[in-house]
């Protein structure tokens, strides 16, 4: 949900340098419009378009939402994926495999795995570059070096990805709030009962797994608010009123936050299915197992990032320490 521009992390395309594509030119420091673009506006404003009126040919052809082509293409293709594998996996092995029709789940409990695996996934591609790039300025010891074009698509991307992360996350929050209300539950806990009183069990109480469904839900709810204030802040009218610090306090430690209680809120809702055996089915690890894949490289990578010698070269390198000309000095002094 970085909006605005990080100067450091993101090279700005070269003044009047214009290549058409929009993801280049609108940055949300510098909002550069095509004639196109404003003769549009002005002509919007001054006559109404309704459905009985289209405007000329030429303001039809223009791409609609060009900054959120890229992020709704992963996102849609990450949900289909994870939704097929949770099909095959929670629906059709226990149908082939003990006749068991489950079919029932589609609607919410498949749902609601791939929603939040695609939200912490999209939320980990947001600082995924980040980590790129700063891997990328202390490799050439500079940051005047252009970052290669799809690191600097990436970058522009980044706040459409958090939008689309929350977006999910909320969706899963609500999905998960009313797991008690559906009647498959009614009846399973209905069952639960019948089973406890036959057996003569008195009391159903596991401590472990009310404390494993407190913490995560706990985190779970956090996570989500930490979400909705990065959300709230990437508004342009927010994030004009904050300075760059504040700004980028809020998009880069307080995401890191979220992205760490959200990956705790997964681990911990895994408990221990980690070492349990039957969870890879056919072969398959589970969805948790792939949701917090990515997260874990971000936080390591940024855990790696913030040891003092990394944080001190990169902080120089991005207040314009340049390796290059430093070589350049020694070697002239060392000829004088
Ligand atoms: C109000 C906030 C939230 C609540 C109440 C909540 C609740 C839950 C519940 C009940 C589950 C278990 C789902 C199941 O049984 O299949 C779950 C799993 C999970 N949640 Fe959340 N959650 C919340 C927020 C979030 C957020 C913000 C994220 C990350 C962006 C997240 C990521 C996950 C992940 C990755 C899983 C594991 C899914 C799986 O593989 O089965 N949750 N959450």
């Amino acid at each position: 949900m970085e909006s605005r521009m990080d100067q450091d992390e993101v090279q700005k395309p070269e003044p009047g340098r214009n290549t058409g594509n929009h993801n280049d030119s609108n940055t949300d420091f510098q909002v550069t419009y095509t004639h196109e673009e404003v003769a549009f506006f002005h002509l919007h404003q001054t006559h109404h378009f309704d459905e009985f009126e289209y405007p000329s040919d030429q303001y039809c052809k223009q791409d609609l939402f060009p900054k959120w082509h890229l992020p709704l293409k992963i996102a849609s293709i990450a949900s289909l994926l994870i939704f097929i594998y949770t099909f095959l996996r929670d629906v059709v092995h226990p149908f082939v495999t003990t006749n068991e029709n489950t079919f029932y789940k589609i609607p919410i409990l498949v749902i609601n795995k791939v929603l939040p695996v695609v939200s912490i996934t999209l939320l980990a591609l947001v600082y995924l570059p980040g980590i790129l790039a700063a891997g990328f300025q202390l490799h050439y010891g500079t940051k005047y070096k252009r970052f290669p074009q799809w690191l600097n698509g990436w970058m522009l991307s980044r706040k459409q990805l958090g939008l689309l992360s929350f977006f999910f996350a909320s969706m899963h929050a609500c999905y998960s709030l009313c797991y008690p209300m559906r009647r498959s539950y009614r009846y399973k806990l209905l069952n639960w009962a019948y089973q406890q009183v036959k057996q003569k069990k008195e009391n159903a109480w596991i401590e472990h797994d009310v404390w494993r469904m407190e913490i995560y839900v706990s985190l779970g709810i956090l996570g989500l608010a930490l979400l909705a204030i990065l959300a709230v802040t990437s508004i342009p009218s927010v994030s004009h009123s904050l300075t760059w610090r504040e700004f980028h306090c809020i998009q880069s430690k307080m995401g890191y936050l979220a992205l760490l209680l959200c990956t705790i809120h997964a681990l911990v809702f895994a408990w221990n299915k980690w070492v349990d055996v039957n969870q890879f089915v056919w072969y398959t690890p589970p969805t948790f197992m792939i949701a917090i894949f990515l997260p874990i490289i971000v936080l390591l990578c940024k855990s790696v990032l913030l040891l003092p010698c990394l944080r001190k070269k990169i902080q120089k390198i991005r207040c314009g320490w340049d390796a290059n000309t430093e070589m350049n000095k020694t070697q002239m002094t060392s000829r004088l």
